[in-house]
């Protein structure tokens, strides 16, 4: 079952590379050169395969899914693009303190299971001065919105249909409102954060 999830998730979100070519560059135009970056719950790991073609950074993805991991590493390899892609939990990192001077987390944080753990190893692993973006679904986002936001990935009628269904009934129902946020942003020790809302989403940004 997994696996069925797991290639699904990776033909549909294979079909808007744009999306992730393109916050590649918007994130590789925010790092320096040879940054340490880390994405945390890659899944398919198209952002990370994305930004490692823009640049010598170097890319770790952490995701908890053995077969998403399989993927990832297909992937890169069939791009040649170096990524290490690693098998661990979001709530438990297996890094050093003061590893990253970046992270993202893009698609992910409502699915974890020990959320505020999650946000205080995100900021472990970061060095001082290093920045982390959330990028998730916000519990308030409109079925209108969330259904412009569908039609325009460019997926089959059927498929189309099946991923509203899977929006509307699955992942807003484990989505976080801002106060929710803030309150678990509250248990992490950033020195800065700021949440910003976007059409069905929200972008969460940290600062170590
Ligand atoms: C919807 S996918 C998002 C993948 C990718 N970030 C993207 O933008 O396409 C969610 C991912 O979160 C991973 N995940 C869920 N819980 C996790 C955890 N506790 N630690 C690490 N990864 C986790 C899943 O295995 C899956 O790959």
């Amino acid at each position: 079952m997994e696996g069925m999830v797991a290639k699904w998730y990776t033909t549909n979100t294979g079909k808007t590379l744009d999306e992730f070519a393109k916050l590649a560059r918007r994130i590789a135009g925010q790092i320096q050169p040879r940054s340490m970056v880390l994405e945390v719950a890659p899944g398919p790991g198209y952002f990370c395969i994305e930004l490692g073609k823009l640049g010598a950074y170097s890319i770790t993805g952490l995701d908890i899914s053995h077969t998403f991991v399989e993927i990832a590493r297909k992937k890169a390899a069939e791009e040649g693009v170096h990524v290490e892609f690693r098998q661990g939990n979001a709530s438990s990192m297996p890094f050093d303190d003061n590893t990253f001077d970046f992270l993202l987390c893009r698609a992910a944080f409502k699915n974890f299971g020990q959320p505020v753990r999650a946000l205080q190893e995100m900021c472990r692993v970061l060095k001082p001065g290093g920045r982390g973006l959330i990028i998730d679904l916000r519990k308030d986002a409109s079925i209108e919105s969330i259904n412009h936001t569908v039609d325009a990935m460019g997926l089959s009628a059927v498929n189309r249909m099946f991923t509203k269904l899977t929006f509307r009934f699955f992942l807003i129902k484990s989505a976080y409102t801002k106060q929710q946020f803030q309150h678990m942003l509250a248990q992490a020790n950033f020195a800065r954060v700021d949440i910003q809302e976007a059409d069905i989403g929200f972008e969460i940004s940290m600062t170590k």
